[in-house]
């Protein structure tokens, strides 16, 4: 088992990149390989997540070169997968399971899904259900609709479907079934999710339709071909905005990172806690994409809820860190999809929070951080996930003394040079940085 060691460290001044978004890599290797020709994807991340998913493309026939490890070139199949000769091993990540669910539903063959310890506890009765109406044959393995998912290959219908969660991985399941119908398929979810699926279908040609809440496509069609650049992870560089955030005479500056409307909620609620955030959209070519400068300050609670949730869900363990760093009361609330994600979050934050010494109070479905104690170094687990990983070491860089965290390999699913960043934001301390008013673009 691997561990960091983390100490305080000073105001950030630096200047980064972080590795590319997490959930368009799984998206734009499906859909290039579903594509009629070849694609030339830069900017991938070769993480251990979304290298789950080029595998499973593999699996089913699809040719795909990675020349370099942010770049993939894809042989589209024209939507004509082969059977797989084994099971597909999804590893720790949902994404692929949930997405491939609904490509697999769709083929003329059977298949099996499998994935870690981690994502053999995770639900799927979420997607099980809208792809059943939609005719296909899924059957969970495990106990109450966990994986591995045993999919036997049918012919489906086209289906109207009203989600009951603010999830884009059911939205996005549901949509790559409706390519292989006839006919149109819309999901409606309860609250605005991660677009990037429609932006995908989008860039591919495949003309979706988006209407408030509810998204649809025209089904017997084929994605065009076309290379795709995937942005900076703005859920990685969530990390470091908070680090330097939370520190008043920090100043950091991301570049290249997306900025997709559904995912930049981590700077709106930093805004509100008291960080001074500039953000600049450079290029919209599918996805925007720009850079975040933040500026720290020392940062007040705030409360975070309801339809805001989906935008920031993923940053909320680290939100919550903020939130110990901030003074007065951060609430989280509506939040209970974080007790079924790679680990039950809301329990790893709480116990890691108050063994350095914060005092919090764990709901049913959030959080209530009574900020402002001096945070304390300690012994804590990442409990094999890695945003719960990352998120402690950004408090151990605010705490009396050393914090080590336990089973950090983790991180290897989402940002494998984590640790690398880190010691270039504590090393390479840059005396000066660009100002960002010279970047030629517009602001936000
Ligand atoms: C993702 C959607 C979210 C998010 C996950 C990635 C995606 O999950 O938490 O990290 O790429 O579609 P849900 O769809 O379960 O909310």
């Amino acid at each position: 088992m691997e561990s960091w060691t983390i100490q305080r460290i000073a105001p950030i001044r630096a200047e980064i990149t972080v590795p590319g978004d997490k959930s368009i890599s799984h998206r734009a290797a499906i859909l290039a390989g579903l594509s009629n020709g070849v694609c030339v994807i830069t900017g991938f991340l070769p993480s251990e997540d979304c290298l789950c998913t080029v595998n499973a493309m593999r699996a089913l026939g699809v040719e795909i070169e990675q020349p370099e490890p942010t770049t993939l070139v894809v042989h589209g199949r024209k939507m004509q997968l082969e059977a797989p000769a084994g099971d597909i091993d999804c590893g720790n990540s949902g994404t692929t399971m949930r997405l491939m669910s609904g490509v697999l539903a769709a083929q003329p063959f059977k298949s099996r899904m499998i994935g870690d310890p981690s994502l053999s506890k995770r639900p799927m009765k979420r997607v099980i259900e809208p792809l059943t109406k939609m005719g296909a044959k899924l059957r969970a393995e495990g106990p109450n609709n966990t994986p591995p998912l045993a999919i036997e290959g049918a012919k489906l219908t086209s289906i109207e479907y009203v989600s009951p969660v603010a999830s884009a991985q059911v939205k996005s399941a549901v949509l790559l079934a409706g390519l292989f119908t006839k006919g149109k398929t819309s999901v409606t979810e309860p609250v605005q999710s991660r677009n990037h699926t429609e932006r995908m279908m989008e860039w591919f040609l495949l003309g979706p339709h988006v209407d408030g809440l509810t998204a649809s496509i025209h089904g017997e069609q084929v994605p065009e071909s076309r290379d795709f650049r995937v942005p900076g992870d703005i859920s990685s560089a969530a990390f470091w905005l908070v680090a330097a955030a939370a520190q008043p005479k920090s100043h950091l500056l991301v570049k290249n990172v997306g900025l997709n409307e559904t995912r930049t909620g981590v700077l709106a609620v930093l805004v509100r806690m008291g960080a001074h955030v500039r953000e600049i959209v450079e290029i919209e070519e599918g996805e925007p994409l720009g850079a975040v400068e933040i500026r720290g300050d020392i940062l007040k609670g705030t409360t975070i809820r309801g339809k805001e949730i989906p935008n920031v869900i993923d940053e909320l363990p680290i939100l919550a860190v903020a939130g110990a760093l901030a003074q007065g009361t951060t609430i989280i609330a509506d939040a209970g999809e974080l007790r079924v994600k790679e680990t039950d979050r809301l329990s790893a934050i709480a116990t890691n929070l108050r063994a350095m010494g914060a005092q919090v109070s764990e709901t049913e479905d959030g959080l209530e951080i009574y900020g402002g104690t001096p945070l304390k170094g300690a012994q804590l687990s990442s409990y094999g996930d890695h945003r719960i990983a990352m998120a402690f070491a950004v408090a151990g860089m605010f705490a009396e003394g050393e914090t080590t965290i336990d089973g950090v390999e983790c991180v290897a699913t989402s940002y494998p040079n984590f640790y690398e960043t880190f010691q270039q934001i504590t090393q390479e301390r840059q005396p000066q940085i660009p100002v960002i008013a010279s970047i030629p673009t517009h602001e936000k």
